[in-house]
């Protein structure tokens, strides 16, 4: 059953654009805004080129710099409460996905009454649009920039949940491979194995549909071509352009197919072991490819090829899936991504996942999806990866 392709926020790309916030902010009508980002945006003085920017426009701002990670749904609501209290007319969500969600859905809180929780809807619950909200990543990783909703932590029932619609849509995405140079390796190796998460389970997906497929397809090929080299020399600004394009691609392809095996098991995997996001998707994707290629064997094949391996015109959809596994196992090694061992973890501790990730009511891989299917994908990638 294909789904239904949305076509994204504006986006302005290319080196140096972090630089326009203050005067595309003015083009927008703000006046204050709210400009949310966490404690490494602000080491890395990201935050500063940014708001000297929005100052040098004559905007004036206020900081909400509490930003955390799986961003709890109280942090939400200080953020929000901090730009009623200061009568901003606008936010500015500098950062990952955390940053990017949290000004999202602090957005939400400007124009209706708090808490955030009420809020939570895949379909979206505020249909009202708001205050004009700028986000800038500076990860090339989760694509929020070009997606319409953001993952907030309900603590009290201690679940992710999802904040959607016009209510916390983006007004202008502004991405600036500048901003990434900076970023470690370890943490470029594993927001870049989420944006190949990301188009590789949209791609494969049951509700796959035409136009996020050709978005898809151009994120794993970026990704092919740009991830190990920016793990190996964060520097490489083309590398870096290449790989933040692949994230916004990748976020654009997800927003109807979704994602399926690999999201659905990191998400436990990520909670449970405190695993990062991109780490903890990766974990069975190779193995996860492999399993679903008797379902979509050319798709798995564009995967292969896309990440540098040959496929015989003569490969059977099982030779091409392993092919396609040790494609994806390849790059994890060549990027240094960190496996399930690397944590300390037993196999029994892995496998105690399984039950977890079908309470999440898998149905979007191309091929069906049992507890033994998921035992045996955590049983594989523990020991193979
Ligand atoms: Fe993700």
């Amino acid at each position: 059953m294909p789904s239904i392709f949305s076509s994204p926020n504006p986006i302005l790309f290319g080196i140096g654009t972090a630089k326009e916030t203050g005067a595309r902010l003015k083009e927008l009508g703000c006046s204050k805004v709210l400009v949310v980002f966490d404690q490494g945006v602000k080491n890395a003085g990201i935050a500063d080129k940014v708001l000297e920017s929005i100052h040098a426009a004559g905007i004036k701002t206020v900081c909400y710099d509490n930003v955390l990670p799986d961003p709890p749904d109280w942090s939400v609501d200080e953020a929000g409460a901090l730009g009623v209290k200061e009568n901003v007319d606008g936010v500015v969500g500098i950062g990952g996905g955390s940053s990017m969600d949290t000004a999202k859905a602090a957005k939400i809180l400007l124009t209706n009454p708090p808490p955030i929780n009420q809020y939570f809807g895949r379909q979206g619950v505020v249909k009202t649009a708001g205050k004009p909200l700028i986000v800038i990543p500076t990860t090339a990783g989760t694509g929020s920039e070009s997606t319409p909703g953001g993952v907030i932590t309900d603590t009290k029932r201690n679940v992710k949940d999802v904040v959607a619609g016009i209510g916390c849509a983006v007004t202008l995405g502004i991405v600036d491979p500048e901003l990434t140079i900076s970023l470690p390796p370890a943490i470029t190796a594993s927001t870049g194995m989420d944006v190949l998460c990301h188009a590789v389970e949209s791609f494969t997906s049951k509700r796959s549909n035409s136009f996020c497929d050709v978005l898809a397809r151009e994120a794993i090929t970026l990704v092919g071509k740009h991830l190990a080299i920016v793990c190996q020399d964060g520097s490489n600004v083309e590398a870096r352009a290449g790989m933040l394009f692949a994230g916004s691609l990748g976020g654009m392809a997800l927003s109807g197919p979704l994602c399926h095996l690999g999201h659905d098991i990191g998400k436990p995997l990520g909670a449970n072991f405190h695993i990062p996001h991109g780490t903890a998707c990766a974990t069975c994707l190779p193995q996860a490819v492999e399993y679903i290629a008797p379902a979509v064997p050319e798709k798995v094949k564009f995967i292969a090829e896309a990440l540098g391996s040959n496929v015989p015109g003569n490969a059977t959809a099982e030779e091409t899936g392993l092919i396609a596994c040790e494609a994806i196992k390849g790059l994890m090694r060549e990027i240094n991504l960190p496996n399930l061992k690397s944590y300390g973890l037993t196999k029994e501790q892995v496998l105690a996942v399984a039950p977890e990730v079908m309470k999440l009511g898998l149905e979007l891989a191309p091929m069906p999806t049992t507890e033994a299917v998921v035992r045996n994908l955590l049983d594989r990638a523990y020991d193979e990866n």
